[in-house]
């Protein structure tokens, strides 16, 4: 049994529940001023006002004087692509004089950049690259991520993503969930011809999907269903043999063009429906009397430089499930933070801090299959937990632009403290 106290909270703002929060609901946080939370045995257990805590409570382990800290719920960042190799800096240099994503991406930059970067590094390469990725997150707050392959474009370099993301995940400071994201676009080398994409979605439904499911290396699979890349009839027929395999689909939908990404996730029930900076009025309605998660990714239009974000004033107040993530990547969103992404989605797509708050914890957890464990701060919870240098919730985005992370905990166990990995 251990046991920890965190007094002299100013604040612990947390959604509550076991799923998502979705509409009107994402607004309701439990607020408590002037607050103590316990944890036993990774668990929180008593949370709430310090004058309230039980006495027979008694003596603890380890008490901490969070000394007028705000807590909130550790991040849950649910679509990342992690283990990359190599930076892609020249790009935003590029599009800062002009060019754009897809022109930059039809002249040899873009993710067939990175997939020539990922190839040439080794599996040891990818970890290391993941472990310090991992480290900026938990600094900047995230406890809980989920990886994606996809610049490996063949078996055997999905395969050895994967399997870094495997390995980091036992040392990483934060949880990884992955997901195979085999068909993120075709690999460089068959681009050209259609037999050669014929044959790549062929190894990706015989042996990709099967093969990762056998070794257990991820718990989803995604497509990038966009003109250009993935159609809607091929990325049924990759998600559809993903989920008879016991991988539960996730969709890169409505990114750059409306493609109908959002349709083909409620139809295929997909676990979420990612960017939809171009979803369609359809979309919308099918996500709102859906299960699937609108996940939104609003550094991407930032990094971008794009006018468009999501619509997610709209998805919210038609009923969706709405989370937030960073899409941290070397092209579109060279990001791990979370906070970033909190303070565009309330300043740029109007979305209210509670909201944000929900949809960056409690409802990423949900997209994630996780929400019964992770994603508030609540009795009986997996603790993990942020305290904020910031007398209330509202300065992650009033307070703007800096990192107000001071410590983090991830299964009760401190992971950052004062600033610092542990
Ligand atoms: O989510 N949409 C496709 N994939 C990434 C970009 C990947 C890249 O540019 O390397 C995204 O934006
Ligand atoms: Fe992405």
């Amino acid at each position: 049994m251990s046991s920890i106290l965190i007094r002299n909270l100013a604040e612990v703002a947390t959604p509550c529940g076991i799923t998502a929060q979705r509409g009107r609901k994402m607004r309701e946080l439990r607020v408590v001023r002037s607050a103590a939370i316990t944890i036993r045995d990774g668990l929180f257990d008593y949370v709430g006002p310090e004058k309230d805590l039980p006495r027979e409570d008694g003596s603890f382990d380890e008490e901490i004087d969070a000394r007028g800290a705000t807590a909130i719920p550790g991040f849950v960042d649910s679509h990342t692509h992690l283990p990359f190799a190599g930076y892609r800096e020249s790009e935003l240099n590029r599009r800062l004089q002009g060019e754009s994503y897809e022109d930059i991406a039809a002249s040899g930059g873009g993710i067939a950049a990175t997939v020539h970067a990922t190839r040439a590094a080794s599996k040891g390469d990818l970890v290391a690259n993941i472990l310090r990725r991992t480290e900026i997150m938990a600094l900047h707050g995230t406890t809980t991520a989920e990886a994606k392959s996809g610049y490996g474009l063949n078996y055997g370099d999905e395969m050895k993503q994967l399997a870094a993301i495997d390995d980091a995940n036992d040392a990483s400071c934060v949880r990884l969930v992955p997901t195979c994201l085999a068909a993120h676009d075709f690999p460089p080398e068959s681009k050209a011809r259609e037999e050669g994409k014929s044959a790549y979605i062929d190894l990706i439904l015989e042996r990709i999907l099967p093969e990762v499911s056998r070794r257990k290396l991820a718990k989803y699979c995604d497509v990038f269903v966009e003109r250009g890349v993935y159609s809607i009839e091929q990325g049924r027929a990759i998600l559809s043999a993903g989920r008879d395999v016991g991988l539960r689909p996730r969709i890169h939908a409505d990114e750059l063009s409306d493609s109908g990404g959002a349709l083909l996730a409620v139809e295929i029930g997909a676990a979420s429906a990612d960017h939809l900076m171009y979803v369609s009025d359809g979309g919308i309605a099918a996500l709102s009397a859906s299960g699937t998660v609108a996940n939104l990714l609003p550094a991407t239009s930032f990094f971008l430089m794009s006018e468009r974000y999501a619509p997610g004033r709209r998805l919210i107040d038609s009923g969706a499930i709405v989370s937030l993530s960073t899409d941290c990547n070397p092209g579109s969103s060279m990001t791990e933070s979370m906070a970033i992404v909190i303070q565009l989605a309330t300043l740029n797509m109007k979305l209210t801090i509670e909201e944000a708050l929900t949809a960056a914890t409690l409802n990423g957890a949900h997209s994630l299959g996780l929400a019964a464990e992770l994603g508030s701060i609540e009795p009986g919870k997996v603790a993990d937990l942020v305290l904020l240098d910031a007398p209330s919730h509202f300065h992650l985005v009033y307070h703007f632009g800096v990192n107000l992370v001071r410590d983090v905990f991830r299964n009760g166990k401190a992971v950052v403290h004062q600033g610092r990995v542990v």
